[in-house]
């Protein structure tokens, strides 16, 4: 499926960094969160596979599949009109080399109306991010906390090795990515990172310093039962979705079972019957 016309190219999201404009991205999965999204002006979108953690209830995102990828990125796609679409890889198709990545991506690139896929990925698995470059499938890398890793780096392990990061980036740009996520990196060396690259950075808890700026769409509205304690350190909620949806709900039992629901207006009238 072609993307949608009309819709921002990742040449334009490349272009936003040369001009000084800051990047607005958020996730979303679902078409009416997608429609909102991209009304609002958001420029790009991402269907995450957090999608596992804050709409599928699970503990990681680890057992998100493609199949549920690509499910969620078609009425994402759907939704987006000018936003450009990007949708996560998940675990393990980057990870099982280049031909196995590109044969995902191009999957997504097919079945969905999204432009691009994010492939989380340092400078070890630069070859496999050139690969799905080099078939025509525009890239987001993401370099940071990477949450795909969990098992194998003990956890979400917040990388403070300046070197190693600033390698992986380079690497990642190199490899032809057009913008990295950079998730939960220390705000100076974020910033640092982003005045070295030449493509943009998308950064999720890792200051003002990035080109944009990423957060997920259940952190942003409180669409989780979160106490405020419990929102992560870098969110910033703008509405809560959660006091209002429960305050609804609650008004709705009440006149469910008290029967100021449906009234007359609510009704249809019964037709007269003719003879
Ligand atoms: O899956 C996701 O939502 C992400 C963001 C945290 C960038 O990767």
């Amino acid at each position: 499926m072609a993307n949608k016309s009309g819709a921002l190219s990742v040449l334009k999201i490349a272009k936003m960094k040369e001009a000084g404009e800051k990047i607005a991205m958020v996730t979303a999965y679902d078409f009416p969160t997608a429609q909102m999204a991209d009304a609002a002006g958001l420029d790009m979108i991402l269907v995450g596979d957090s999608v596992g953690t804050v709409v599928q209830g699970r503990a990681t995102t680890l057992g998100v599949t493609l199949d549920e990828m690509i499910y969620h990125s078609k009425m994402v796609a759907k939704g987006a009109k000018r936003a450009l679409v990007v949708v996560d890889i998940p675990f393990p198709y980057c990870q099982l080399g280049p031909a196995e990545a590109v044969r995902a991506c191009a999957r997504v690139l097919l079945e969905t109306e999204a432009t691009a896929v994010k492939i989380e990925a340092g400078a070890s698995r630069a070859d496999t991010v050139r690969a799905v470059v080099e078939a025509g499938i525009p890239v987001l890398g993401h370099c940071g906390l990477a949450p795909q890793s969990i098992k194998a780096t003990g956890g979400y392990i917040i990388q403070r090795d300046v070197d190693k990061l600033v390698a992986d980036c380079l690497a990642i740009q190199d490899a032809g990515a057009f913008a990295i996520v950079l998730e939960c990196v220390q705000s100076d060396l974020a910033e640092e990172i982003s005045k070295k690259l030449r493509v943009p950075t998308v950064g999720i808890g890792s200051g003002a310093g990035c080109d944009g700026q990423v957060l997920v769409f259940h952190d942003l509205f409180n669409y989780t039962n979160k106490e405020p304690n419990e929102t992560p350190k870098h969110a910033r909620v703008y509405c809560d979705l959660h006091k209002l949806i429960d305050k609804g709900f609650r008004e709705y039992v009440a006149d469910v079972k008290s029967g100021a629901f449906p009234s007359a207006a609510e009704s249809f009238a019964p037709k007269p019957v003719r003879s």
